[in-house]
C-alpha cells in the first residue's frame, strides 16, 4: 500500500534513445497509432476509451472521413496563404460558421490563431487596442479570476488563477487584479448555495472600484472553470450579474471558451446556458475537434468596426492565423457538428452521463460531482465531511488517472482547484458521439480506478 504524504513513483521510465522533449521527460508514453469515434488503440494494440477527448478536444470523435477528405482537398488546392496577402473561401467559410455559433448577431467578426492561449492574448489586445481607437487611452487594466486557466503563454499565464502553474515563472509574468471564483463546493465567501448572496460577481464591481473603472478594459473568464478545478458551474444569477456589472462600468466581458465552445455543455456557447452574451468570446481545442490546430475570437461587430474605422489596422497578427487547411478542417467540424446534431447529443448524453455517475459520490474519496452537457468533473478529497483536500504529494488525481489509463480509459486529470496547490478532479468530457453503452464502460472502468486508489490510500 502506498503511504499518503510521500512522492511516489507513479510513471514506468521512458524508452531510451528517443529525441523528444515530452511534456513530462520522465515518464514513458504508449505510442498512438490510430483511433476510431471515441477509441484509441496504441503500437501494442493496447485499445483506450478516450474519455476526455484528449484535453477536452476532439469533440466530433475520431477518424471522421468527412475531415480528412475535406483536408486533402484543399491541400490538393491551396495549403498556405498569408492572412496579410489573401483571404480564402476557407477562413471565410468557417467565419461564418463561427459566427452562427452565437445567437447574438451582433458578434459576427472572427479572428483566427492556432490554439487557446493565442486566442487569449489576441482577445486581449483586441480589447485593448478597442479602448485606444475609442479615446479611452488609459482603459489597459484587464479583471479575472483565481482558480482559472487561460493557457500557458506568459500573457495568458498571469490572467490564469493556478498558484502552481504561475509559480515557478511569477517574476516573468505581469501583475493584475485577480476575484475570487464561483465555486460553490468551497465557497470562498463561506455561504451554502442557498444562502448565496453572490458575493463572488460583486467582487467584480469592487475590484474594479479599487483599480479605477476608467482604467479598466475587461475581465476575462471561463463561463464554466474546466482544467484548474473540475467543472465549476455557476448559479443561475452569476453570469447575469457579472454583465451588469461589466456594462455598468463600460468593462469588456471576455468569455473563455475554450473547453466549453462548440456545444460541450450541450449549447453551441456555454453562456447562453445563461442567456448572456460576451463582447469577445475565445473559442479553440473542440472548434475543430483537434483535426487540425484552430483559435479564434468571435468579436462584437462594433470592436471591429472601431479598429476598421480607426487606425485601420489590429496591430497583431501570426503566421498560422487562419490558416486554409485548418480553417478547411474546422469547416468539416463544425458542418459535422451541425449535419449529425451533435450539440443536441452533447446536452442528451450529458444527461445520461451525469446520471451514472452520481453513484460514484458514494466511494470514499470523491467528494463532488458536477457537470453541464458532455462536461463532467469529480472532486477527490481527503474526508468528505470536511471537505478537506488531499496534499498536494499525493498526487490522488494523478494517480486515479493512472489507475483508469492502465485499465484502457483516458481522462484528463487535474490538482490545485482547493487552494492553488491543493485539491484533486479529474474531467470526464468524451467524444459527442459516444454511445449509451460507452458511457456504462466509461463509468465502470473510471469507478474500479477510483476504487483502487481509495485502497491505497487506506480508505
Ligand atoms: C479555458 C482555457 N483557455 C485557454 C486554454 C489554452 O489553450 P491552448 O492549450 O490551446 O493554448 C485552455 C487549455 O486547456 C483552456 O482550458
Amino acid at each position: 500500500m502506498v503511504a499518503v504524504g510521500k512522492q511516489i513513483e507513479i510513471d514506468p521510465l521512458p524508452a531510451v534513445g528517443s529525441n523528444m522533449f515530452y511534456r513530462h521527460p520522465g515518464r514513458a508514453y504508449p505510442v498512438a497509432e490510430r483511433a476510431r469515434g471515441v477509441w484509441i488503440w496504441d503500437r501494442d494494440g493496447k485499445r483506450y476509451l478516450d474519455g476526455s477527448s484528449g484535453a477536452c478536444v476532439v469533440s466530433i470523435g475520431h477518424g471522421v472521413a468527412e475531415v480528412r477528405l475535406a483536408v486533402l482537398d484543399q491541400m490538393e488546392r491551396i495549403s498556405f496563404a498569408h492572412g496579410s496577402q489573401f483571404t480564402t473561401e476557407a477562413c471565410e467559410e468557417m467565419a461564418r460558421r463561427v459566427a452562427a455559433l452565437s445567437s447574438d448577431p451582433e458578434l459576427d467578426r472572427v479572428y483566427f490563431v492556432s490554439g487557446g492561449s493565442e486566442a487569449v492574448e489576441t482577445a486581449v489586445k483586441l480589447a485593448r487596442q478597442y479602448w485606444r481607437e475609442r479615446g479611452e487611452r488609459d482603459r489597459y487594466k484587464v479583471i479575472s479570476r483565481w482558480t482559472a486557466y487561460h493557457g500557458n503563454t506568459a500573457g495568458a499565464l498571469a490572467l490564469g488563477g493556478h498558484t502552481g502553474r504561475r509559480g515557478p515563472f511569477q517574476p516573468l509574468i505581469m501583475h493584475t487584479a485577480h476575484i475570487e471564483p464561483c465555486y460553490c463546493y468551497r465557497c470562498p465567501f463561506g455561504r451554502q448555495p442557498r444562502r448565496c448572496r453572490l458575493e463572488c460577481a460583486d467582487a467584480l464591481e469592487q475590484t474594479i472600484h479599487h483599480e479605477g473603472p476608467e482604467s479598466v478594459a475587461a475581465f476575462i473568464a471561463e463561463p464554466v472553470v474546466g482544467a484548474t478545478a473540475g467543472v465549476l458551474v455557476p448559479p443561475p444569477r452569476y453570469w447575469p450579474r457579472i454583465r451588469e456589472i461589466c456594462d455598468r462600468h463600460g468593462v469588456l466581458l471576455i468569455a473563455d471558451e475554450v473547453m466549453t465552445g462548440a456545444g460541450r455543455t450541450g449549447k453551441r456557447l456555454a453562456l447562453e446556458h445563461w442567456g448572456v452574451h460576451a463582447d469577445l468570446v475565445v473559442l479553440a481545442k473542440g472548434l475543430a475537434s483537434g483535426y487540425a490546430p484552430v483559435g479564434a475570437v468571435l468579436t462584437r461587430r462594433e470592436i471591429h468596426d472601431a479598429i476598421r474605422d480607426g487606425s485601420g489596422a489590429f496591430v497583431h497578427g501570426h503566421t498560422y492565423g487562419q490558416h486554409p487547411v485548418s480553417t478547411a478542417a474546422g469547416v468539416a467540424v463544425l458542418k459535422y457538428i451541425e449535419d449529425h446534431g451533435l450539440v443536441e447529443r452533447s446536452a442528451r448524453l450529458g444527461r445520461v452521463l451525469r446520471k451514472r455517475l452520481e453513484p460514484l459520490r458514494d466511494l470514499p474519496i470523491v467528494g463532488d460531482v458536477r457537470s453541464l452537457g458532455l462536461f463532467a468533473g469529480i472532486e477527490f478529497v481527503a474526508d468528505p465531511e470536511t471537505r478537506a483536500p488531499f496534499g498536494p504529494d499525493a498526487r490522488v488525481a494523478q494517480r486515479v488517472g493512472r489507475a483508469a489509463f492502465d485499465r484502457g480509459l483516458v481522462t484528463y486529470p487535474g490538482s490545485g482547484g482547493a487552494d492553488g496547490l491543493r485539491g484533486d478532479h479529474l474531467l470526464v468530457c468524451p467524444p459527442f458521439v459516444i454511445t449509451e453503452d460507452e458511457i456504462d464502460l466509461l463509468v465502470d472502468v473510471l469507478a474500479d480506478a477510483v476504487r483502487a486508489v481509495a485502497r491505497d490510500l487506506g480508505r
